[in-house]
């Protein structure tokens, strides 16, 4: 079935809405594999990931599911074309080939971005130039407009040029998937949101599991450990791009969000508990847990992680040790380290994840990690260090 929608907001113009349209997830280096996991998880099937884009079919309806649903993604992009493009002629054309009158108002503010890799096109600037005056002319063209006003909603275009082939999509997100909302004010070195949960994603720890992160700062892995528990999505307290889209209908989103709320199991009782040296950084935790509506599922102290130890069995601490100039010096960071290894030690069969920049963790740490993996926070690159505990399989098979 295909239907037709004539939008108010474009002055009488039709987007032409298929009923399959083709989306691409974009993940951080390392991520990947835990988006593709979500995606699964949300009934995608298989999914293959090139260079931090996963792209598949999808309903038009899920690009409002994915944007309020996905934890561990950067951003959701509407693919629109893909051509070869050796010359920017054909760069031009193919750009210009896209029905752009039907996805954007007369007014939108229309920013391109852009990559390209291994292709005789890589002069960014010059694409991204080519690419908007493309988009531009076809406007006027098709709309009989002099001039583009541009007073309207933002709108980003991007191409990636791969092997001298172009391919043009619309980034359906905006502000990065990271952005939940609920972090207001910054601590010491925080991690993004969605690096946190995809550590927690790569993790062995679900709602049944007492869970702990001993250097909390803001908070971030504790909030999105309990939104995880309790299956609150990610996206229910923000904007998206897409809604400033004229060609996309406002139901979607109402429908993603009330497929979001029936899905919340906030009856469940995990066990999450964050702390940190400094009080200040748990009260910043506090208010941001309140902001998230995960407060009450979270115990704060203001404690050294010298002190941390638990009678419960099983539990994982998935956590952001400081490291280097940010925060400490490298010496007490890595005295820290230490701490966090004997902590762990007296532990019962208790699980630990620990993202990292020291190349000397392990040695640290006192013990070899089962598993590393390189993980990126705020672009350098880290290590994500894991030590499993005796039980291997997650109840509910992640
Ligand atoms: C890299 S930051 C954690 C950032 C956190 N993941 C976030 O998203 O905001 C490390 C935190 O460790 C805390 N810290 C430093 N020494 C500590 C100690 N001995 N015990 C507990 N926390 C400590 C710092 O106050 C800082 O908030």
């Amino acid at each position: 079935m295909c239907y037709i929608i004539v939008s108010e907001t474009t002055g009488g113009g039709a987007a032409f809405m298929e009923e399959k349209v083709k989306l691409a997830v974009s993940a951080a280096s390392g991520v990947e594999s835990v988006v593709k996991g979500e995606l699964k998880r949300l009934g995608f099937g298989e999914t293959a990931a090139v260079r931090g884009l996963i792209a598949f079919d999808a309903a038009w309806e899920d690009i409002a599911r994915l944007n309020v649903f996905l934890r561990a993604a950067d951003r959701v992009y509407l693919s629109l074309a893909s051509f070869p493009a050796e010359t920017f002629d054909a760069f031009f054309d193919g750009v210009y080939a896209v029905a752009w009158e039907d996805y954007l108002a007369d007014t939108a503010r229309v920013t391109v971005d852009g990559k390209s890799r291994n292709s005789r096109l890589f002069a960014l600037s010059a694409l991204q130039s080519v690419a908007k005056k493309a988009i531009a002319e076809r406007m006027k063209a098709k709309r009989r407009l002099a001039f583009l006003p541009e007073t309207g909603s933002p709108v980003r275009a991007v191409f990636r040029i791969e092997s001298d082939r172009a391919e043009i999509f619309l980034d359906t997100t905006g502000t990065g998937l990271h952005k939940r909302g609920y972090r207001d004010r910054v601590g010491a070195a925080p991690i993004r949101e969605n690096l946190a949960a995809a550590m927690i994603l790569l993790s062995d720890y679900y709602y049944a599991r007492p869970f702990a992160d001993p250097f909390c700062g803001s908070g971030t892995l504790a909030i999105e450990a309990a939104l995880l528990a309790h299956d609150i999505a990610p996206g229910l307290n923000r904007r998206f791009d897409f809604e400033n889209f004229p060609f996309y209908p406002e139901r979607y989103l109402s429908s993603a969000k009330e497929e979001a709320k029936a899905r919340e199991r906030r009856e469940r009782t995990a066990e999450i508990f964050a702390a940190d040296i400094d009080g200040g950084a748990v009260e910043l935790a506090r208010r941001h847990a309140r902001r998230a509506g995960v407060e009450r599922y979270i115990r704060f102290k203001t404690a050294d992680a010298a002190e941390f130890s638990s009678e419960a069995k099983n539990g994982v601490i998935v956590t952001n040790p400081p490291y280097g100039e940010k925060v400490l010096d490298e010496k007490r960071a890595r005295e820290l380290i230490g701490t966090l290894g004997g902590v762990y030690k007296k532990l019962d069969n208790w699980s630990l994840f620990a993202i990292s920049r020291d190349a000397a963790f392990e040695k640290a740490f006192g013990r070899k990690a089962d598993k590393t993996r390189k993980l990126y926070n705020s672009e350098k690159e880290c290590r994500f260090y894991e030590y499993f505990s005796k039980r291997e399989k997650k109840e509910d098979g992640r």
